[in-house]
């Protein structure tokens, strides 16, 4: 009996005896397979080569996209000490910045959104937290770009509809223009968190305040029994009608805010918030067993099945998801241990996807069925590296700030004086403006295909 068990373990460990390698107690193959995983990533950048733009990953992934990827490999450098990516990420990050060291290139305003915007911010944030090398011309440091985020982001508050709130496109040409969600005004309520935290400069929380307070008050957040974000609500209704989508990375963006809320101001309100944003995060963990509680994207992944309906944009949410779920163990420790122990099993699971294509790891969207899914992609790469290098955070030291020995040089007005023109209209041709609203209409049906799951 013991014999034969051997011997189809052993088969199935030589089927996939090219596929990620992890054991979570061991840092020797956390390193080696996120070292995998992350070259895996980059076969979709070609930033270098002729054709190509730097910081800009290849199609059909978006500006926003590459956004996130750079933060996911500023963090795979920091926390495995692998830093043969750097001078590559602090190219794209810096390339990138758009004619007025904010983020809003004018090449992107077919697309950009408050969002997209944002997830730039973050990796920035990320930059001056990990005390990455700052570029040499001031304008170009990294807090300082995150402030011209935040500036940005937050003279865009509309006070117009729904007493306020941020609308999710920046420019009134894109459609989604009358929609206002969760991810653009929980990433300003993320980056006021940290920011506070960084640069102990109150204003941050006050703002970090009023983004909560007002999504809560046009029931963007539930409170209660369960604590969930839902995906937005349209301004033209007066934010009177919830679309009730629950997506992972938007549940990660408040319980990380409220983790670094807590960590800087030490208000009982954000512990007890972190708590509860945490809680009802179990819903996107699907019980395989007792002990196997794995990640997944409820709205549009099925667990028991490799279907899904995920578009692009979708299929890198759990990256971020990840990643917040890191940060928030680290700023409010008593969340550790339950973080730690998803971040394990969904870690085992992604290595066991990440076992296919025609190098053998490409790692799949599904990780609840032990094998590869066939699925690949940008998107893919990333959840699994997040989900892996985050079971690192507490070998590392936490995010810094000013006065822990961050040195990236700051500028609270940076950003200011182009928040005015990046709002006015440009002459955009009729090709460009229609090649944006069929994109809009893409991701809009791919969304009302697939989100019908709901509330538990
Ligand atoms: C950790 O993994 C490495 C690489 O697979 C292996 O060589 C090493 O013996 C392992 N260490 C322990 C303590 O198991
Ligand atoms: C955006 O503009 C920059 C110059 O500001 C250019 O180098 C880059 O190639 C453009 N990117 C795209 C995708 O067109
Ligand atoms: C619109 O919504 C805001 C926020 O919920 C509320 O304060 C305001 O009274 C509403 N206005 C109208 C006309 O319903
Ligand atoms: C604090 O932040 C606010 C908001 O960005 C800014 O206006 C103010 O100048 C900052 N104060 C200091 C002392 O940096
Ligand atoms: C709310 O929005 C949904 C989807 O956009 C729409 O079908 C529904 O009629 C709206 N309800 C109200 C009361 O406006
Ligand atoms: C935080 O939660 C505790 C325990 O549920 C409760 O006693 C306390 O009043 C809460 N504090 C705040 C500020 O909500
Ligand atoms: C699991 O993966 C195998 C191999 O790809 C597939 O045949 C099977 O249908 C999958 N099962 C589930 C429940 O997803
Ligand atoms: C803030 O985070 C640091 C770093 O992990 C931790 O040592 C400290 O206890 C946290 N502060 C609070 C109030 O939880
Ligand atoms: C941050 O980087 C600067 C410049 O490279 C260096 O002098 C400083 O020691 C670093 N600080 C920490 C805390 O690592």
């Amino acid at each position: 009996m013991r014999l034969l068990l051997l011997a189809v373990a052993w088969a199935s460990y030589a089927s996939i005896a090219s596929a990620v390698w992890l054991d979570t107690n061991n840092e020797t193959t956390i390193l080696e397979a996120t070292s995998q995983v992350a070259e895996g990533l980059l076969n979709y950048y070609q930033g270098n080569t002729y054709g190509g733009t730097i910081g800009m990953f290849t199609w059909p992934y978006y500006w926003w996209h590459a956004g996130g990827a750079f933060g996911s490999l500023l963090d795979y450098s920091y926390y495995t000490d692998d830093h043969k990516y750097d001078d590559l990420i602090k190219q794209a990050l810096t390339y990138q910045v758009g004619e007025h060291y904010n983020y809003v290139p004018l090449n992107q305003s077919t697309t950009e959104g408050n969002d997209d915007q944002a997830f730039w911010g973050f990796a920035v944030m990320s930059a001056a937290e990990h005390n990455f090398t700052n570029p040499e011309d001031p304008k170009l440091a990294w807090l300082a770009l995150a402030q011209a985020v935040f500036n940005t982001m937050s003279s865009r508050w509309d006070m117009d509809h729904c007493n306020g709130g941020l609308r999710w496109q920046i420019f009134q040409w894109n459609s989604g223009y009358d929609y206002k969600n969760s991810v653009s005004n929980g990433a300003l309520f993320h980056m006021s968190a940290r920011l506070a935290r960084y640069t102990g400069n109150d204003s941050y929380v006050d703002w970090a305040e009023k983004v909560f307070d007002w999504m809560y008050g046009v029931n963007l957040l539930t409170e209660g029994e369960e604590w969930f974000v839902y995906d937005g609500t349209h301004a033209p209704d007066n934010c009177s009608n919830v679309t009730k989508w629950q997506w992972t990375y938007n549940q990660g963006l408040m319980l990380a805010g409220c983790a670094y809320l807590w960590n800087y101001t030490e208000d009982e309100k954000w512990h007890n918030r972190t708590l509860n944003f945490l809680h009802s995060a179990r819903v996107f963990f699907y019980k395989k067993s007792e002990d196997a509680h794995i990640m997944y994207e409820a709205a549009c992944q099925s667990p028991t099945s490799d279907s899904y309906s995920c578009n692009q944009d979708q299929r890198s949410f759990k990256a971020y998801f990840s990643r917040f779920l890191g940060l928030t163990s680290i700023l409010v420790p008593e969340t550790y241990d339950q973080i730690r122990r998803w971040l394990v099993d969904s870690a085992n699971a992604a290595a066991y996807s990440c076992s296919g294509g025609s190098d053998g790891h490409t790692c799949g969207l599904s990780w609840t069925n032990g094998s590869w899914d066939g699925t690949y992609g940008l998107g893919e790469q990333m959840n699994a590296l997040e989900v892996m290098q985050n079971l690192l955070v507490k070998d590392r030291a936490p995010p810094l700030t000013a006065d822990t020995g961050g040195t990236s040089i700051g500028n609270p007005a940076a950003g200011y004086a182009a928040a005015k023109t990046d709002a006015e209209p440009l002459d955009l041709h009729a090709k460009d403006k229609a090649g944006a609203s069929i994109i809009t209409a893409i991701v809009g049906v791919a969304i009302i295909g697939t989100a019908t799951w709901l509330v538990i």
